[in-house]
């Protein structure tokens, strides 16, 4: 459930008319709906209540500090992966001990920056990065908690190729069956305390079952080292959770009432649980904002050129992943009912929605049935809340777009719209060296 809906014809989030939003501060434009954002978060800890897990937001699906502030001032926690990010989770208020920091290659300025910072969990992912941080760790005389990464080889989560993370041959952690090793030679380490596991088994992924399967060798990996010796307090059990893109993500409860049970008895025993969710609270609280520039023909297709390309939202060109795409504005019985990308609303045409850039790959939609579209009509791409903004980049030099917060009515600027002069403000002063 999320507050994007047409009224009348006319694209509202919450209460904020979005043609009108766009009159005032243009596109393209990503726009975000405070409501939506914490009641993800709320259902979210809801469905998995029974594990008190500490739910730490992926900061790099939505990084604007505003975002990132509004749900930790909800309680979230927050997952970073560099030093940038945990610079945003902390300047957005998350309190450090609500901090996990990963990330495959850490450099030692962000470990010790990490280290410093003294949050709840670093997550190490191979042996060198260990005795790297157990250094800066002895040099900073801090001690820390460390959860080892684990790849535990899920065959298949059935997530798209360029986002699988859990298989065998992976760059991410260290294989499940190096574990033991791991934990013999580090377990007793005088700074770090290596007593965590950690494991992400790609993204999205739409079933639990591919979590019953990680967890439950997270479980028998736990109980294999308690045989050693060796005390886990915490399991990781990190992100992936669907978004809904085409109605077809699962609810937070089916992933919960196979998980909760799973890993009840851990918690029961006084282990602590964390997740990663990223997407899954993030993507359908955002959408991206476009307008139609021209509609042209060509080789028996037609084109809807918009304002915005893969430079500010590159999913579809990079994954050709699939973002429900409707105008903002259309008669009333055109209004879309879900997100599927076949409606059932009467005279719709076939386009191929091209952004600016160039590049052929440069497309948001092909072959997409909409209402026949016009010069100047915005469209929305929805579901962009998680990845769009984040890895948007000013590529042919476009300006990077604005970023709105919606809360009821009102409507707030939280990041400017990037400018001609801030494309080139960092290659103002040549500085010999
Ligand atoms: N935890 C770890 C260790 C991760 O690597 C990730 C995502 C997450 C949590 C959050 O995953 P989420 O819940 O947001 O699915 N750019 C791609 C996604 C890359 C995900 C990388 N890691 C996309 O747009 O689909």
């Amino acid at each position: 459930m999320d507050h994007f809906q047409h009224r009348g014809g006319q694209l509202y989030c919450e209460d904020a008319n979005l043609d009108e939003l766009c009159a005032r501060v243009g596109t393209p434009l990503y726009v975000y709906s405070k409501r939506t954002l914490s009641e993800h978060l709320q259902r979210f800890t809801e469905a998995f209540a029974p594990l008190r897990p500490l739910v730490c937001f992926a900061v790099k699906s939505c990084s604007n500090i505003h975002i990132v502030k509004e749900l930790a001032s909800r309680g979230a926690g927050a997952d970073v992966v560099s030093g940038g990010e945990l610079y945003r989770a902390l300047a957005a208020g998350v309190p450090p001990e609500r901090i996990v920091a990963a990330g495959v290659g850490k450099t030692a300025e962000e470990l010790h920056y990490i280290l410093s910072s003294k949050v709840a969990w670093l997550n190490v992912e191979s042996e060198p990065e260990f005795e790297l941080a157990s250094q800066i760790a002895a040099e900073l005389k801090i001690k820390a908690k460390v959860a080892l990464r684990v790849n535990p080889d899920v065959a298949d989560a059935k997530t798209p190729q360029k986002t699988t993370t859990g298989k065998k041959g992976s760059k991410f952690g260290v294989d499940i069956d190096r574990a033991p090793a791991f934990f013999a030679r580090y377990g007793k380490d005088p700074w770090l305390s290596l007593t965590g596991l950690h494991a992400h088994i790609g993204s999205p992924i739409f079933s639990p079952d591919p979590y019953v399967v990680a967890i439950g060798k997270l479980l028998q990996l736990t109980a294999q080292l308690r045989e050693q010796g060796l005390g886990v307090t915490s399991l990781d059990i990190g992100g992936g959770f669907a978004a809904n893109y085409d109605g077809t993500a699962p609810a937070w409860s089916s992933y919960a009432e196979k998980i909760v049970p799973l890993l009840a008895p851990f918690v029961a025993a006084g282990g602590q649980i964390i997740m990663e969710p990223g997407r899954t609270l993030t993507a359908n609280a955002g959408v991206l904002l476009t307008r139609v520039q021209f509609v042209k023909q060509g080789g028996g297709r037609q084109f809807a050129v918009v304002d915005a390309g893969m430079s500010q939202h590159m999913r579809p060109a990079l994954y050709d992943a699939y973002h429900f795409i409707w105008p903002t504005a259309v008669a009333p019985d055109q209004a879309p009912s879900g997100y599927g990308a076949e409606q059932n609303v009467p005279n719709l045409q076939a386009y191929d929605i091209a952004g600016p850039i160039c590049e052929s790959s440069d497309f948001f939609a092909r072959d997409r049935k909409l209402p026949p579209l016009q010069r100047g009509q915005l469209l929305c791409v929805y579901s962009s809340g998680a990845y769009g903004m984040t890895m948007a980049s000013q590529y042919n030099s476009i300006p990077r777009a604005a970023e709105v917060l919606i809360d009821g009515a009102q409507a707030s600027v939280i990041r400017r719209r990037e400018t001609y002069e801030d494309l080139v403000a960092h290659e103002r002063d040549v500085t010999p060296v």
